[in-house]
């Protein structure tokens, strides 16, 4: 089967997006509200988000998204996920590759993400792009009460960017 085509994310996506985030996330998903305001600050000259989609051309169906967002030279991986059918052939990279894209193009010298502790197939995923646990926040996923790890990752060739 082809493979999926990775573009930007657009209102028209939500309804599938929202279907694969009850599936993936039953205890915290984002409402449709969230989503909607994230895709408002993905556009323009101002714009501090980037969502994608993993589209299957065959039917076009959507099968992955993810989002960053970015300020003042810091990168936040807001949500990444793939649905259980595309799992394990390397959309969750390819997905990943491209918010790090986007990170160089905002210029982020670090980027951040929260992954929940429990989540040990996320975290080798960020491991294997070089990120690093740097701490935890408590509690931080609610309700269930259940803690982020906190992991951090140097973007290449811009953290000696001040000095030179
Ligand atoms: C985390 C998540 C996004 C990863 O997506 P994915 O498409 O499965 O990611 P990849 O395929 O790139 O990599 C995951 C695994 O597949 C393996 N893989 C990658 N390419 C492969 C290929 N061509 N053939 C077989 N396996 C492959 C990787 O080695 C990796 O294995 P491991 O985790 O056992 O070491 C996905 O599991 C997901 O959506 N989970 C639910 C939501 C979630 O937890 N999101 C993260 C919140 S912080």
């Amino acid at each position: 089967m082809t493979a999926p085509v990775l573009r930007e994310m657009r209102w028209w996506d939500l309804e599938q997006v929202l279907d694969l985030e009850r599936a993936l996330f039953p205890e915290d998903a984002w409402s449709p509200g969230m989503f909607w305001s994230e895709l408002a600050h993905a556009r323009g000259p101002l714009a501090t988000r980037r969502y994608v989609v993993a589209e299957r051309p065959a039917d076009g169906r959507v099968v992955g998204y993810a989002g960053l967002g970015a300020a003042g030279g810091l990168g936040d991986v807001l949500t990444i996920a793939v649905a259980p059918e595309a799992q394990g052939g390397g959309l969750g990279s390819r997905l990943l590759t491209e918010l790090l894209r986007h990170a160089t193009a905002f210029e982020c010298d670090q980027v951040l993400l929260e992954v929940r502790v429990d989540n040990t197939r996320a975290q080798k995923l960020y491991e294997r792009f070089g990120f690093e646990p740097i701490g935890f926040r408590r509690g931080y996923y609610q309700p269930g009460n259940v803690d982020a790890l906190v992991m951090r990752l140097t973007v290449q060739g811009t953290e000696n960017r001040q000095d030179g």
